[in-house]
């Protein structure tokens, strides 16, 4: 399916969406460790920053650069066949199995993220911001979802750092293009990304650092 040219590697991520997976990691790390210290006040902080940027990836993934929409990544099964059987037509971005790897990420965090806004904690000293919003029981239900939901997203973040050691096994550097945003593995007659520009990259941010804030208040009408 790939061909390798030295000289001209296909562009596959916009910076945006590379700037999204670092910090998406880096908050994730830093919400994990804050949670099981109980540093409640700081995981509350690192927790809405995962959620205003999680927003901000669900508005990137409809007005985004062409490799993070979801309409190019998120494909039927027949797609994914095709490319498990390697007959399918060659890609910049997410492969149609990736794809739907992504999906299952993108539903656990918001669901992680979800659940946490709600929750108490045993004591009720540091309630999720939209806590007043659902009794006492509902609440506590949320948190043991919250702890739930954790385990799974451990479980799927090794499957995909898993998969992503398996294709470096079989030559194919997946890292490095999300780092860079270039892949030199790519066809180079594979369509390129076609990025968006920095208008809608200003929307979509300010849009989401405005929703995260405003979650953060209590969500005030
Ligand atoms: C250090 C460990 C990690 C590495 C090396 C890594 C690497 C990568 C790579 C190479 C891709 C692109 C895959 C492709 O080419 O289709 C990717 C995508 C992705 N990763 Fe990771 N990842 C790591 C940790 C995580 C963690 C901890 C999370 C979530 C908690 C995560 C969530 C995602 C998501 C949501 C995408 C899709 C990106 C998008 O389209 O917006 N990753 N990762
Ligand atoms: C990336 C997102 C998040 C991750 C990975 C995460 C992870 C965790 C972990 C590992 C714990 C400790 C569980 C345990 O003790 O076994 C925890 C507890 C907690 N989290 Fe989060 N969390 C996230 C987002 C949030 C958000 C957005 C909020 C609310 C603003 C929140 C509120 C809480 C609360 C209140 C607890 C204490 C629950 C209790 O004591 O039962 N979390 N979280």
């Amino acid at each position: 399916m790939a061909t390798s040219s030295a000289t001209t590697p296909v562009r596959v991520w916009d910076v945006p969406t590379r700037l999204f997976h670092w910090l998406l990691v880096g908050l994730f790390a830093y919400s994990w460790y804050s949670g099981e210290t109980g540093d409640l006040e700081r995981h509350q902080l690192s927790g809405i920053a995962a959620f205003g940027l999680l927003a901000f990836r669900l508005i990137w993934g409809f007005v985004g650069g062409s490799t993070a929409r979801f309409a190019r990544f998120v494909r039927g099964p027949r797609a994914v066949i095709a490319y498990l059987r390697g007959t399918g037509p060659a890609t910049a971005g997410h492969n149609p199995l990736g794809g739907w790897s992504v999906v299952v990420l993108l539903l656990l965090l918001l669901a992680q993220v979800g659940t946490g806004l709600f929750a108490q904690d045993t004591d009720a000293l540091y309630p999720g911001p939209l806590n007043s919003l659902v009794d006492y029981d509902t609440a506590d239900r949320l948190a043991h979802f919250h702890h739930l939901i954790f385990k799974l997203l451990l479980l799927t973040v090794a499957i995909h750092v898993a998969a992503i050691a398996f294709y470096r096994l079989r030559g194919r550097n997946l890292i490095l293009p999300m780092l860079t945003g270039a892949d030199p593995a790519v066809d180079p007659a594979v369509e390129p990304l076609a990025p968006a520009g920095i208008v809608r990259f200003a929307i979509a941010a300010i849009a989401a650092a405005a929703l995260a804030w405003w979650v953060s208040k209590g969500a005030p009408i």
